[in-house]
């Protein structure tokens, strides 16, 4: 049994003071039936519907995450604050994951959902899903190394890295865009080139970009054309 108010945000769509608002409005029946108290509890599967339309059984639940460092993007290493441990109680048992990961000391985008199928398919080798990534190093970036990551680079075990793109920023800094994801890949990329990373952010994950309003550790629900455009993905 939870909250009424509870279960409503957890679907992602209405944050926990939205959820009460439509309560106290009379939009929300459970088994049919209004009810006007947010505080109601209900069980797992009561039929909810707010204006009439099911909110489903947990429906899917999509949030965009900016990751801030010194969290682990496992949702359950021992020891370790991670990133479901920044979300709100509502949030923590509807088995919500990150789509793809990100270092314990990366920063920014993290997609956070409870649809497998749909992480799945945004994170399958094949999909080449383009994820942009702001970056420092130390050392000089120049123009070889744009060629170098345009052309795909080699990494230290022999991984020939798929052709990417560097956008060079100052000296120091970039924007670099991969189109898959392996272990510590900026970091291994731009160490086989002299350059070793000293901060990384991503600020792109497929159509999805970083919004700037929200803070490190901050979250939101994805918006309607966000949602969009990921399944269009
Ligand atoms: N590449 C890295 O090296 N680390 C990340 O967290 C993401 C991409």
């Amino acid at each position: 049994m939870e909250r009424l108010d509870k279960r409503l945000a957890a679907t992602g769509k209405w944050s926990r003071r939205e959820a009460r608002d439509l309560v106290r409005a009379g939009r929300v029946a459970v088994d049919g039936a209004v009810c006007r108290s947010p505080e109601q509890k209900v069980s797992e599967d009561a039929p909810v519907t707010v204006d009439g339309v099911s909110i489903g059984a947990h429906g899917p639940v999509y949030l965009m995450l900016h990751k801030p460092a010194g969290v682990v993007s496992s949702t359950d290493e021992p020891g370790a604050r991670t990133v479901l441990d920044l979300l709100g109680e509502e949030y923590q048992n509807i088995g919500l994951f990150p789509a793809g990961r990100l270092d314990k000391d990366t920063e920014g985008l993290l997609l956070l959902t409870n649809d497998g199928p749909l992480a799945h398919r945004l994170l399958a080798p094949k999909s080449h899903v383009d994820k942009v990534y702001y970056v420092e190093v130390d050392g000089v970036l120049d123009q070889e190394d744009v060629e170098a990551v345009r052309r795909g680079v080699t990494l230290g075990d022999g991984y020939e890295c798929l052709p990417g793109e560097l956008e060079l920023l100052s000296d120091n800094c970039a924007h670099i865009t991969l189109r898959e994801g392996k272990y510590h890949q900026v970091k291994r990329m731009l160490a086989s080139r002299g350059k070793p990373v000293t901060y990384l952010k991503r600020v792109r994950f497929g159509p999805l970009e970083l919004d700037g309003a929200l803070p490190r550790g901050a979250w939101r629900p994805l918006t309607e054309e966000e949602r969009k455009a990921i399944f269009s993905q």
